[in-house]
């Protein structure tokens, strides 16, 4: 019940300020945000690396409203590669991205976006890594399939998220199973209307094992974006059915979350990224993080309470 109030507030001003200011906020923020500056999550990245984990990079901003942040964005995750080129780790960290930070809601956005994220795929594939184009609402995501398409005409590579909770993914999964494509599937996090999206929790759960299917009988790249232990034993089983490698497929879990479950899996010789997300504007993201747990909503009204 909590989740969809929860959305709602993502996105008022007065809320974010509110949430901002509070004390208590910070330790909270702290689990699931890896810092704000690039200095504070490269030695997240190398310590991941140490225990054979990989990550998907996400550098937190989202709904901008001027041509110059969507610059600020491209050219903040242009220093993120410099780095990481610098220190060699190109191969263990690839970038995630959300085309709402390059641009994409504003007038002529699907051309602007399309011009920021550009240089950043370039700079990825010139130390040896990628992008993936992160799923937003369903309103943006027309858009930045077709931003996908162009971009693999150069670097196939480029990945893509698709959201079980819509009813069109089914038929996005096939297209992408059948091209080739890295895809990221994962249940959904946004408030998506009754008419494109289901709504009930079980539904949501039997889609992601239908396209699951698809994406492993397919010839692209599966990354199962999920920490619920009953879909993970499933893509177990599935990849083993569709005769995929433990390195055909790989799993992605959120920095802070089900942190034994990541060393669990690359234990077991599995290929797990943890999706980690860093920068001063993590409002948005740290809200969602909140509507899927009501006990995130709790422990954070506790320490906000008790400072
Ligand atoms: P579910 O919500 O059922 O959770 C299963 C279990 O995991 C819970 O019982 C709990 O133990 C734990 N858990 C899950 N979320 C938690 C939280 N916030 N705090 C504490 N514990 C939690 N969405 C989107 O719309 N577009 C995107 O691009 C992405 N990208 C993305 C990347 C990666 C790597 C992941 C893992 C997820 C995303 N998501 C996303 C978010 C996704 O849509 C979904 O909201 C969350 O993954 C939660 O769903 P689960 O599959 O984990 O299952």
């Amino acid at each position: 019940m909590l989740g969809p109030v929860i959305l709602a507030a993502s996105r008022s001003d007065q809320m974010r300020r509110f949430v901002s200011a509070a004390p208590g906020t910070k330790q909270v923020v702290d689990r699931f945000i890896a810092g704000e500056t690039v200095d504070q999550v490269v030695p997240i990245v190398v310590d991941a690396a140490d225990k054979g984990l990989e990550v998907t990079l996400d550098v937190v901003g989202e709904d901008i409203t001027t041509v110059e942040q969507s610059h600020a964005a491209r050219d903040a995750y242009l220093e993120l590669i410099d780095r990481l080129k610098d220190l060699g780790l190109g191969t263990k960290a690839e970038m995630s991205v959300k085309l709402s930070m390059f641009g994409q809601a504003l007038e002529g956005g699907h051309e602007l976006a399309l011009a920021n994220v550009r240089p950043v795929v370039e700079a990825a594939a010139a130390i040896g890594t990628t992008v993936t184009l992160d799923a937003e609402d369903h309103t943006t995501l027309d858009s930045m399939f077709a931003i996908h398409e162009e971009l693999r005409k150069d670097f196939p590579q480029t990945g893509c998220v698709i959201q079980s909770y819509l009813f069109r993914t089914e038929d996005d999964a096939r297209r992408l199973a059948a091209n080739g494509s890295r895809v990221r599937i994962v249940k959904g996090a946004y408030k998506e209307p009754a008419e494109v999206a289901y709504q009930d929790k079980a539904e949501i759960d039997k889609a992601y094992v239908r396209i699951l299917k698809i994406l492993m009988e397919g010839s692209g790249y599966p990354m199962i974006g999920s920490h619920d232990p009953r879909l993970i034993a499933i893509t177990q089983e599935l990849a083993r059915r569709a005769g995929r490698k433990l390195d055909e497929y790989e799993f992605q879990m959120l920095y802070g979350i089900r942190s034994d479950e990541h060393l669990r899996l690359a234990a077991e010789g599995h290929r797990m990224r943890v999706y980690t997300a860093y920068g001063t504007d993590w409002y948005g993201y740290f809200m969602r993080r909140l509507a899927e747990k009501p006990a995130n909503l709790l422990f954070f009204a506790r320490s906000v309470l008790t400072k």
